[in-house]
């Protein structure tokens, strides 16, 4: 039976058997190398993730090359674990589901085509994700009862953007950053202190021992728009790191971080819950790399409460990429038939935020 008539056949025998359905989700878009087996979109029976965040401090950041050769060496090894944790053979895989874009493209490559060999193996559909669309999905792990449609503030390395969620697979999009995501600000001002790589962690343990008392000056030209600006707030910190050093002054970085982070929390904020008050929404999902920061979190979350906004976000370790949200996002894409690929799938470095 060639690979089409056995994916068909086995559409056919997941949409009778509606539950138990597994998948396995693999991210390798930047430096992490995962591999999860999640059930029903929901259940983690195991998410393994390797990161290369040692390898990559001694360069300051992510060397592109470097990562494509760690995800290669580990991949088979990762597979192997999860597979074990969850406790199933690759029988019992329904569908692979697979980051397909956007991050950095050899590293993408490595993970699309050991699951395009593995569907293409076992005779199941191979899905592609969005990288974007399995950050929003991790919630759907953490918060069992949580369905859209919902309000989601997406903060990662790459993208800082509100989107209306208006089911498992379609988005609006309602504002973005014009400049500089969000995780990127914090890695520049990581920098500009001393912190390194990675930046945004750093950033958060820092302000935790400081005092909220710098004035960054910021522009506020997108005031009324639910669009952001983080290189004004970038710039203002770089300013103000070298000033002082040309005054031969000490900075206080735990100052700067808090000042810095207080900033952040309040722009993301305001923006993201007028949108959900502007477009009736009382619920708010934060989703992305950033989202594991626990003071913009908790800041978002007490000034959501005040308006009878629920706001939720992932357990740190499901903000971060991983290959459970990828599991999940995948199982809603398998369900709803959107997502299901061909065999010529090919990874992209960059993608519009709406293709599954
Ligand atoms: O989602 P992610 O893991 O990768 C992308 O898809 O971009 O996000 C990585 C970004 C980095 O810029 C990192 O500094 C930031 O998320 N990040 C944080 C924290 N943890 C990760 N930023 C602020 N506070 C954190 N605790
Ligand atoms: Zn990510």
């Amino acid at each position: 039976m060639n690979y089409k008539k056995q994916v068909e056949n086995k559409i056919k025998q997941i949409k009778e058997k509606k539950q138990g359905i597994i998948v396995l989700g693999v991210e390798s878009s930047c430096d992490e190398t995962s591999i999860a087996v999640v059930r029903d979109g929901r259940e983690i029976l195991s998410n393994i993730v390797a990161s290369q965040i040692d390898i990559h401090t001694k360069f300051g950041g992510v060397v592109p090359e470097v990562a494509s050769r760690n995800h290669i060496a580990c991949i088979n090894n990762i597979f192997k674990q999860a597979l074990k944790e969850a406790n199933i053979t690759k029988e019992d895989i329904d569908a692979v589901a697979v980051t397909y874009g956007a991050g950095l493209i050899g590293a993408l490559f490595v993970g699309v085509n050991f699951a395009k060999a593995l569907a293409y193996s076992l005779g199941v559909p191979l899905i592609a994700v969005n990288h974007i669309q399995g950050h929003i999905a991790s919630n759907y792990i953490s918060s069992a009862s949580l369905k859209p449609p919902f309000m989601c503030l997406l903060v990662s390395g790459a993208h800082t953007s509100i989107f209306d969620v208006q089911d498992y697979t379609s988005l609006k999009l309602i504002g973005q950053t014009v400049d500089d995501a969000v995780g990127e600000a914090f890695d520049k001002v990581a920098r500009v202190v001393g912190l390194g790589y990675p930046g945004g962690p750093k950033v958060e343990k820092q302000a935790l021992l400081g005092k909220n008392d710098i004035v960054f000056k910021k522009q506020n030209a997108l005031k009324h728009t639910y669009n952001f600006t983080f290189s004004g707030i970038k710039t203002a910190v770089i300013n103000y790191v070298s000033n002082a050093q040309n005054r031969g002054e000490d900075i206080v970085v735990p100052d700067i971080c808090a000042s810095f982070q207080s900033l952040v929390a309040k722009e993301l904020c305001e923006k993201s819950l007028r949108a959900c008050q502007e477009h009736n929404q009382n619920t708010l999902v934060i989703a992305g790399g950033v989202s594991a920061n626990r003071y913009i979190f908790n800041y978002i979350k007490q000034q959501g409460a005040k308006l009878g906004i629920e706001v939720y976000a992932p357990p740190i370790s499901l903000c971060t990429d991983n290959g459970a949200m990828i599991a999940s996002c995948g199982y809603y894409n398998l369900i709803s038939g959107k997502g299901i690929s061909d065999i010529n799938l090919s990874a992209k470095a960059n993608i519009d935020y709406l293709n599954n």
